[in-house]
Protein backbone atom coordinates (compact mmCIF):
# COMPACT_ATOMS: atom_id res chain seq x y z
CA UNK A 1 0.00 0.00 0.00
CA UNK A 2 2.76 2.67 0.59
CA UNK A 3 3.72 2.22 -2.72
CA UNK A 4 0.25 3.74 -3.61
CA UNK A 5 1.47 7.13 -1.91
CA UNK A 6 5.29 7.40 -2.26
CA UNK A 7 8.24 5.94 -4.45
CA UNK A 8 8.98 2.94 -2.86
CA UNK A 9 8.14 -0.64 -3.35
CA UNK A 10 7.57 -3.53 -0.95
CA UNK A 11 10.74 -5.23 -1.81
CA UNK A 12 12.79 -2.12 0.02
CA UNK A 13 10.66 -1.67 2.89
CA UNK A 14 10.89 -5.74 3.55
CA UNK A 15 14.71 -5.74 3.51
CA UNK A 16 15.76 -2.56 4.34
CA UNK A 17 13.68 -2.55 7.60
CA UNK A 18 11.86 -5.30 8.12
CA UNK A 19 8.37 -3.84 8.56
CA UNK A 20 5.89 -6.11 6.64
CA UNK A 21 2.64 -4.43 7.81
CA UNK A 22 2.05 -1.80 10.55
CA UNK A 23 -1.29 -0.12 12.20
CA UNK A 24 -2.74 2.85 12.22
CA UNK A 25 -5.93 4.07 13.89
CA UNK A 26 -8.80 5.99 12.99
CA UNK A 27 -8.62 9.38 12.86
CA UNK A 28 -9.49 11.05 15.87
CA UNK A 29 -8.44 8.18 18.04
CA UNK A 30 -5.47 9.48 20.18
CA UNK A 31 -2.35 8.41 21.51
CA UNK A 32 -4.44 8.32 25.04
CA UNK A 33 -7.83 6.60 23.13
CA UNK A 34 -5.22 3.66 22.70
CA UNK A 35 -3.75 3.07 26.10
CA UNK A 36 -6.88 3.07 27.86
CA UNK A 37 -7.93 -0.50 27.25
CA UNK A 38 -4.22 -1.71 27.56
CA UNK A 39 -3.71 0.14 30.52
CA UNK A 40 -7.29 -1.55 31.30
CA UNK A 41 -5.62 -4.93 30.63
CA UNK A 42 -2.80 -4.71 32.63
CA UNK A 43 -4.67 -3.73 35.98
CA UNK A 44 -6.99 -7.27 34.84
CA UNK A 45 -4.32 -9.43 34.11
CA UNK A 46 -2.20 -8.54 37.51
CA UNK A 47 -5.95 -8.98 39.33
CA UNK A 48 -6.01 -5.86 40.75
CA UNK A 49 -8.39 -2.56 40.92
CA UNK A 50 -7.94 1.16 39.05
CA UNK A 51 -7.48 1.85 42.97
CA UNK A 52 -4.47 -0.08 43.74
CA UNK A 53 -2.31 1.32 41.26
CA UNK A 54 -0.46 4.25 43.48
CA UNK A 55 1.08 5.19 40.62
CA UNK A 56 0.96 5.91 36.67
CA UNK A 57 4.15 6.30 34.31
CA UNK A 58 3.33 6.98 31.36
CA UNK A 59 6.00 7.18 28.02
CA UNK A 60 5.07 8.88 24.65
CA UNK A 61 6.34 10.95 22.03
CA UNK A 62 2.84 11.40 20.72
CA UNK A 63 1.16 13.14 23.35
CA UNK A 64 -2.56 14.00 22.91
CA UNK A 65 -2.12 17.80 23.70
CA UNK A 66 1.02 20.04 23.81
CA UNK A 67 0.09 20.15 27.65
CA UNK A 68 -0.72 18.51 29.69
CA UNK A 69 0.72 14.82 29.45
CA UNK A 70 -0.92 11.98 28.75
CA UNK A 71 -0.62 10.40 32.18
CA UNK A 72 -2.70 12.83 34.16
CA UNK A 73 -5.42 12.04 31.14
CA UNK A 74 -5.17 8.31 32.28
CA UNK A 75 -5.51 8.94 35.64
CA UNK A 76 -9.11 10.38 34.94
CA UNK A 77 -9.75 7.84 32.46
CA UNK A 78 -9.30 4.87 34.11
CA UNK A 79 -10.73 6.48 37.59
CA UNK A 80 -7.26 6.17 39.50
CA UNK A 81 -7.07 7.91 43.10
CA UNK A 82 -5.66 11.48 42.73
CA UNK A 83 -2.19 9.27 42.46
CA UNK A 84 1.43 10.74 40.74
CA UNK A 85 1.14 10.48 36.85
CA UNK A 86 4.60 11.00 35.60
CA UNK A 87 5.57 11.57 31.95
CA UNK A 88 8.19 9.98 30.08
CA UNK A 89 9.90 12.10 26.98
CA UNK A 90 12.25 9.63 25.91
CA UNK A 91 10.74 8.47 22.60
CA UNK A 92 12.25 5.12 21.31
CA UNK A 93 14.22 4.31 24.73
CA UNK A 94 10.75 5.64 26.70
CA UNK A 95 9.94 2.61 28.36
CA UNK A 96 12.97 1.82 29.62
CA UNK A 97 13.08 4.96 31.73
CA UNK A 98 9.81 4.28 32.70
CA UNK A 99 10.48 1.31 34.05
CA UNK A 100 13.44 2.56 35.92
CA UNK A 101 10.87 4.86 37.85
CA UNK A 102 8.69 2.24 38.01
CA UNK A 103 11.31 0.68 40.13
CA UNK A 104 12.64 3.22 41.58
CA UNK A 105 9.45 4.33 43.58
CA UNK A 106 8.77 0.84 44.61
CA UNK A 107 12.57 0.35 45.55
CA UNK A 108 12.24 3.53 47.76
CA UNK A 109 8.78 2.94 49.23
CA UNK A 110 6.95 5.42 48.11
CA UNK A 111 4.92 3.28 45.61
CA UNK A 112 3.61 -0.14 45.72
CA UNK A 113 1.89 -0.51 42.49
CA UNK A 114 2.91 1.30 39.71
CA UNK A 115 0.91 1.28 36.02
CA UNK A 116 3.79 1.60 33.45
CA UNK A 117 2.00 2.43 29.82
CA UNK A 118 4.17 2.94 26.63
CA UNK A 119 2.00 4.04 23.75
CA UNK A 120 1.74 6.41 20.43
CA UNK A 121 -0.27 7.30 17.57
CA UNK A 122 2.69 8.34 15.21
CA UNK A 123 -0.17 8.60 12.31
CA UNK A 124 -0.99 11.86 13.35
CA UNK A 125 2.58 13.28 12.19
CA UNK A 126 3.23 11.38 9.40
CA UNK A 127 3.47 13.08 6.26
CA UNK A 128 0.12 11.60 4.95
CA UNK A 129 -2.62 14.11 3.50
CA UNK A 130 -5.86 12.65 3.67
CA UNK A 131 -5.77 11.89 0.21
CA UNK A 132 -2.87 9.57 1.04
CA UNK A 133 -4.91 8.60 3.72
CA UNK A 134 -7.55 7.55 1.61
CA UNK A 135 -5.33 5.60 -0.93
CA UNK A 136 -3.46 3.84 2.43
CA UNK A 137 -7.44 2.89 3.37
CA UNK A 138 -7.71 1.56 -0.10
CA UNK A 139 -11.04 3.70 -1.13
CA UNK A 140 -9.34 5.71 -3.80
CA UNK A 141 -7.27 4.50 -6.43
CA UNK A 142 -6.09 7.25 -8.84
CA UNK A 143 -2.71 8.81 -8.12
CA UNK A 144 -1.69 11.28 -6.04
CA UNK A 145 -1.54 14.92 -7.07
CA UNK A 146 2.26 15.42 -7.43
CA UNK A 147 3.12 17.72 -4.45
CA UNK A 148 1.44 15.51 -2.05
CA UNK A 149 3.61 12.70 -3.63
CA UNK A 150 7.06 14.83 -4.22
CA UNK A 151 6.19 15.47 0.30
CA UNK A 152 5.69 11.51 1.08
CA UNK A 153 8.93 10.30 -0.91
CA UNK A 154 10.59 12.98 0.32
CA UNK A 155 9.93 11.61 4.00
CA UNK A 156 9.72 7.85 2.55
CA UNK A 157 12.87 7.04 5.21
CA UNK A 158 10.49 7.86 8.06
CA UNK A 159 7.16 6.80 6.52
CA UNK A 160 7.62 3.88 6.62
CA UNK A 161 8.97 3.16 9.68
CA UNK A 162 5.94 3.50 12.16
CA UNK A 163 3.03 2.36 13.63
CA UNK A 164 0.53 3.01 16.33
CA UNK A 165 0.40 0.66 19.04
CA UNK A 166 0.11 0.74 22.94
CA UNK A 167 0.72 -1.49 26.02
CA UNK A 168 1.04 -1.40 29.67
CA UNK A 169 2.59 -3.26 32.83
CA UNK A 170 2.37 -3.00 36.64
CA UNK A 171 4.85 -3.36 38.46
CA UNK A 172 4.58 -4.47 42.01
CA UNK A 173 6.62 -4.48 45.36
CA UNK A 174 7.53 -8.11 46.17
CA UNK A 175 8.95 -10.23 49.22
CA UNK A 176 10.74 -12.28 46.71
CA UNK A 177 14.66 -11.55 46.35
CA UNK A 178 15.13 -14.03 43.52
CA UNK A 179 12.36 -12.12 41.46
CA UNK A 180 11.91 -8.97 39.13
CA UNK A 181 13.96 -6.23 37.80
CA UNK A 182 18.06 -6.75 38.88
CA UNK A 183 19.36 -3.55 37.34
CA UNK A 184 18.99 -0.97 34.85
CA UNK A 185 21.53 1.31 33.03
CA UNK A 186 19.89 4.92 31.35
CA UNK A 187 22.41 7.68 29.35
CA UNK A 188 20.98 10.33 27.53
CA UNK A 189 23.72 12.87 25.41
CA UNK A 190 21.95 15.83 23.41
CA UNK A 191 24.53 16.86 21.68
CA UNK A 192 23.32 15.09 18.08
CA UNK A 193 19.79 15.72 18.80
CA UNK A 194 18.81 17.37 15.84
CA UNK A 195 20.10 14.39 13.25
CA UNK A 196 16.60 12.73 15.36
CA UNK A 197 13.73 15.62 15.61
CA UNK A 198 10.56 17.68 15.04
CA UNK A 199 12.49 20.78 14.70
CA UNK A 200 9.32 22.72 14.87
CA UNK A 201 6.93 23.70 17.38
CA UNK A 202 8.02 24.41 20.45
CA UNK A 203 9.33 27.40 22.53
CA UNK A 204 12.77 27.59 20.54
CA UNK A 205 10.03 29.60 18.34
CA UNK A 206 7.96 32.41 18.45
CA UNK A 207 5.22 32.08 18.35
CA UNK A 208 5.30 27.98 18.62
CA UNK A 209 3.73 27.14 15.82
CA UNK A 210 2.51 28.90 12.77
CA UNK A 211 1.77 27.86 9.33
CA UNK A 212 4.84 29.12 7.80
CA UNK A 213 6.28 26.53 10.03
CA UNK A 214 3.60 23.97 8.43
CA UNK A 215 4.45 24.88 5.09
CA UNK A 216 7.85 24.31 5.32
CA UNK A 217 7.26 21.00 6.56
CA UNK A 218 8.57 21.89 10.34
CA UNK A 219 6.34 20.09 12.10
CA UNK A 220 7.63 16.25 10.82
CA UNK A 221 10.16 14.71 12.38
CA UNK A 222 13.99 14.37 10.22
CA UNK A 223 16.00 11.59 10.69
CA UNK A 224 19.48 10.94 9.69
CA UNK A 225 18.75 7.56 9.42
CA UNK A 226 22.23 6.25 8.31
CA UNK A 227 23.62 8.09 11.48
CA UNK A 228 21.26 6.49 13.72
CA UNK A 229 21.41 3.34 12.26
CA UNK A 230 24.99 3.51 13.12
CA UNK A 231 24.80 5.18 16.76
CA UNK A 232 21.79 2.62 17.87
CA UNK A 233 23.76 -0.65 16.99
CA UNK A 234 26.56 0.78 18.84
CA UNK A 235 24.60 2.14 21.91
CA UNK A 236 22.05 -0.87 22.31
CA UNK A 237 25.32 -3.35 21.83
CA UNK A 238 27.42 -1.17 24.28
CA UNK A 239 24.70 -0.96 27.32
CA UNK A 240 23.66 -4.41 27.40
CA UNK A 241 27.58 -5.92 27.79
CA UNK A 242 27.39 -3.02 30.11
CA UNK A 243 24.64 -4.21 32.44
CA UNK A 244 25.74 -7.57 31.71
CA UNK A 245 29.21 -7.10 32.78
CA UNK A 246 28.24 -5.34 36.50
CA UNK A 247 25.73 -7.80 37.49
CA UNK A 248 28.56 -10.54 36.75
CA UNK A 249 27.16 -12.26 33.63
CA UNK A 250 27.30 -13.06 29.89
CA UNK A 251 24.69 -12.94 27.02
CA UNK A 252 24.88 -16.72 27.88
CA UNK A 253 23.09 -16.60 30.71
CA UNK A 254 20.26 -14.37 29.33
CA UNK A 255 17.23 -16.67 27.75
CA UNK A 256 15.50 -13.76 26.34
CA UNK A 257 16.47 -10.61 25.02
CA UNK A 258 13.87 -7.56 23.92
CA UNK A 259 15.33 -5.11 21.34
CA UNK A 260 13.27 -1.97 20.59
CA UNK A 261 12.03 -2.36 17.23
CA UNK A 262 12.89 0.63 15.05
CA UNK A 263 15.11 -1.69 11.78
CA UNK A 264 15.11 -5.48 11.99
CA UNK A 265 18.58 -5.31 10.42
CA UNK A 266 19.83 -2.98 13.48
CA UNK A 267 18.50 -5.29 15.63
CA UNK A 268 20.48 -8.50 13.69
CA UNK A 269 23.15 -6.90 13.90
CA UNK A 270 23.25 -6.05 18.09
CA UNK A 271 22.04 -9.84 17.96
CA UNK A 272 25.35 -11.03 16.27
CA UNK A 273 27.64 -8.41 18.22
CA UNK A 274 26.07 -10.29 21.37
CA UNK A 275 26.74 -13.98 19.98
CA UNK A 276 22.81 -14.40 20.57
CA UNK A 277 21.18 -17.29 18.71
CA UNK A 278 18.00 -16.96 17.23
CA UNK A 279 15.83 -18.55 19.62
CA UNK A 280 16.88 -15.70 22.41
CA UNK A 281 15.48 -12.52 20.12
CA UNK A 282 11.60 -11.43 19.69
CA UNK A 283 10.99 -9.43 16.89
CA UNK A 284 7.61 -7.91 15.99
CA UNK A 285 8.69 -4.87 13.83
CA UNK A 286 7.58 -7.20 11.06
CA UNK A 287 3.99 -6.56 11.95
CA UNK A 288 3.83 -3.96 13.70
CA UNK A 289 6.94 -1.30 12.24
CA UNK A 290 8.72 1.16 15.21
CA UNK A 291 6.12 1.75 17.99
CA UNK A 292 8.17 3.94 19.68
CA UNK A 293 7.70 3.47 23.56
CA UNK A 294 4.97 0.95 22.89
CA UNK A 295 8.20 -1.20 21.49
CA UNK A 296 9.77 -3.07 24.90
CA UNK A 297 6.12 -3.95 27.02
CA UNK A 298 4.34 -5.02 23.01
CA UNK A 299 7.19 -7.54 23.29
CA UNK A 300 6.81 -8.11 26.73
CA UNK A 301 3.44 -9.20 26.27
CA UNK A 302 3.70 -11.38 23.26
CA UNK A 303 6.79 -13.26 24.68
CA UNK A 304 4.35 -14.04 27.58
CA UNK A 305 1.40 -15.52 25.59
CA UNK A 306 3.80 -17.03 23.36
CA UNK A 307 5.62 -18.66 26.33
CA UNK A 308 8.94 -17.66 25.30
CA UNK A 309 9.48 -15.53 28.52
CA UNK A 310 8.64 -17.85 31.62
CA UNK A 311 9.43 -17.56 35.54
CA UNK A 312 13.08 -18.06 36.37
CA UNK A 313 14.21 -16.51 33.00
CA UNK A 314 16.82 -13.90 32.48
CA UNK A 315 15.36 -11.22 30.44
CA UNK A 316 17.60 -7.90 29.32
CA UNK A 317 15.21 -5.22 27.36
CA UNK A 318 17.24 -2.58 25.77
CA UNK A 319 16.34 0.60 23.24
CA UNK A 320 18.02 3.97 21.82
CA UNK A 321 15.59 6.53 20.52
CA UNK A 322 15.70 10.22 19.90
CA UNK A 323 17.12 12.44 22.22
CA UNK A 324 19.61 10.67 22.36
CA UNK A 325 18.24 8.36 24.67
CA UNK A 326 19.29 4.90 25.24
CA UNK A 327 19.50 2.23 28.02
CA UNK A 328 19.04 -1.29 29.10
CA UNK A 329 16.57 -3.49 31.91
CA UNK A 330 17.67 -6.54 33.31
CA UNK A 331 14.70 -8.91 35.08
CA UNK A 332 14.56 -12.29 37.03
CA UNK A 333 11.00 -13.03 35.49
N1 LIG B 1 11.75 3.24 -0.17
C1 LIG B 1 12.66 3.21 -1.17
N2 LIG B 1 13.87 3.81 -1.06
C2 LIG B 1 14.13 4.46 0.10
C3 LIG B 1 13.22 4.52 1.17
C4 LIG B 1 11.97 3.88 1.00
N3 LIG B 1 11.05 3.86 1.96
N4 LIG B 1 13.78 5.22 2.19
C5 LIG B 1 15.00 5.60 1.77
N5 LIG B 1 15.21 5.15 0.51
C6 LIG B 1 16.36 5.35 -0.36
C7 LIG B 1 17.11 6.64 -0.05
O1 LIG B 1 16.46 7.75 -0.66
C8 LIG B 1 18.45 6.34 -0.64
O2 LIG B 1 18.40 6.56 -2.01
P1 LIG B 1 19.67 7.20 -2.79
O3 LIG B 1 20.79 6.22 -2.58
O4 LIG B 1 19.16 7.29 -4.18
O5 LIG B 1 19.91 8.51 -2.13
C9 LIG B 1 18.63 4.85 -0.39
O6 LIG B 1 17.32 4.34 -0.13
C10 LIG B 1 19.51 4.53 0.79
O7 LIG B 1 19.15 5.45 1.86
P2 LIG B 1 19.63 5.24 3.33
O8 LIG B 1 19.06 6.30 4.21
O9 LIG B 1 21.10 5.02 3.34
O10 LIG B 1 18.89 3.85 3.61
P3 LIG B 1 19.09 2.88 4.77
O11 LIG B 1 19.37 1.53 4.26
O12 LIG B 1 19.98 3.45 5.83
O13 LIG B 1 17.61 2.81 5.38
C11 LIG B 1 16.43 3.72 7.23
C12 LIG B 1 16.97 3.98 5.85
C13 LIG B 1 15.40 2.60 7.13
C14 LIG B 1 15.73 4.97 7.74
C15 LIG B 1 17.58 3.31 8.17
O14 LIG B 1 18.63 4.22 8.02
C16 LIG B 1 17.20 3.24 9.61
O15 LIG B 1 16.42 2.39 10.01
N6 LIG B 1 17.78 4.09 10.47
C17 LIG B 1 17.56 4.03 11.90
C18 LIG B 1 16.17 4.40 12.34
C19 LIG B 1 16.10 4.45 13.85
O16 LIG B 1 16.68 3.64 14.55
N7 LIG B 1 15.44 5.43 14.43
C20 LIG B 1 15.47 5.60 15.86
C21 LIG B 1 14.26 5.28 16.48
S1 LIG B 1 12.99 6.40 16.11
C22 LIG B 1 12.76 7.40 17.51
O17 LIG B 1 13.43 7.40 18.49
C23 LIG B 1 11.69 8.37 17.38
Amino acid sequence: MMATVMDTNDQWIRERTGVETRYFVDPGTSTLDLSVPAARQAIESAGLQPSDIDVVVYATMTPDHYFPGNGGLLQTKLGLRNIPCFDIRQQCCGFIYAMQLADAQIRSGLARTVLAVGAEVHSSFMPFSEGSWARLDGVLNAPLPQDEWDLTTKNRHLGVLFGDGAAAVVLQASDSSDRGIIDHVICSDGADFDRLCVPGVGSAHRPYVSAEMIARGEHLPVMDGRYIFKLATTRMAEVSQAILKRNGLTPADLSMVLMHQANRRINEYVQKLLGLPDNKVIHNIQKYGNTTAATIPLLWDEGVRTGRITPGGLVLCVAFGAGMNWGATLIRV
